[in-house]
């Protein structure tokens, strides 16, 4: 068959529904930051990284688990020799607000005078940064500098900061690039803005229990 033909076949037949579409179609408000926003924010933010490190040990730590497509993305951009380690913790509230931390991995790799590249995906109210960071400073490093993908600088409870930040945002629910909600949407290339109906059913689900 020809090629003509092939797409005058794909063409015919009835559009798929609205109403059925589903998925993150139906409950992503609207892309915040597109996969193209993305990929060139994050090598810049490698070109700098790579200037302050070079010539330097670096151990790269990496929180689980929202850090994993900023993270793949980040280090392919470091042309700079570096270890990879990784924390395990997470927050187990639900919806927006961070819960109480539980610690589910251990850093492995000796970072005793060692400069560390701390990579999260977002510095929220800071609690976490603020529990991570004297662990690791406890472990001797001679330097720790944190990276973070997004930072609502607005909701922030605890004192800390970022030294390089991808993109400030304001207090918006946003998911996908690894972010999630009650981890889903991590896989979506860009970073979206939830729609309210979604996280507001799992609440009253939470909340009926
Ligand atoms: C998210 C995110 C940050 C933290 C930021 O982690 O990955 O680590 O919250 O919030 P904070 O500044 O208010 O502490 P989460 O516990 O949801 O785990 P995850 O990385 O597995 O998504």
């Amino acid at each position: 068959m020809s090629t003509k033909n092939k797409s005058k076949r794909r063409r015919v037949g009835p559009a798929v529904p609205k109403q059925r579409k589903s998925g993150w179609r139906t409950e992503i408000d609207r892309v915040l930051i597109t996969e193209a926003q993305l990929a060139r924010r994050v090598k810049t933010l490698a070109r700098s990284i790579e200037r302050d490190f070079r010539g330097r040990e670096t151990v790269v730590v990496s929180l689980l688990n929202g850090t994993v497509m900023f993270l793949a993305d980040l280090i392919r951009h470091l042309n700079l020799p570096l270890r990879l380690d990784f924390i395990g913790v997470s927050s187990y509230g639900m919806g927006t607000e961070s819960g109480d931390l539980v610690f589910t991995k251990e850093l492995r790799l000796d970072v005793r005078g060692r400069d560390v590249l701390l990579v999260d995906d977002i510095l929220d109210t800071g609690k976490t940064m603020s529990r991570v960071l004297p662990r690791i400073r406890a472990l001797g490093p001679r330097r720790i500098r944190v990276c973070v993908l997004l930072d609502k600088p607005s909701r922030r409870i605890e004192k800390v900061k970022a030294d390089y930040v991808g993109f400030k945002i304001p207090d918006l629910f946003v998911v996908g690039y690894g972010l999630d909600f009650a981890e889903r949407y991590r896989n979506l290339p860009f970073v979206g803005v939830l729609r309210p109906h979604v996280y507001e059913k799992v609440w009253k689900e939470v909340a009926e229990k």
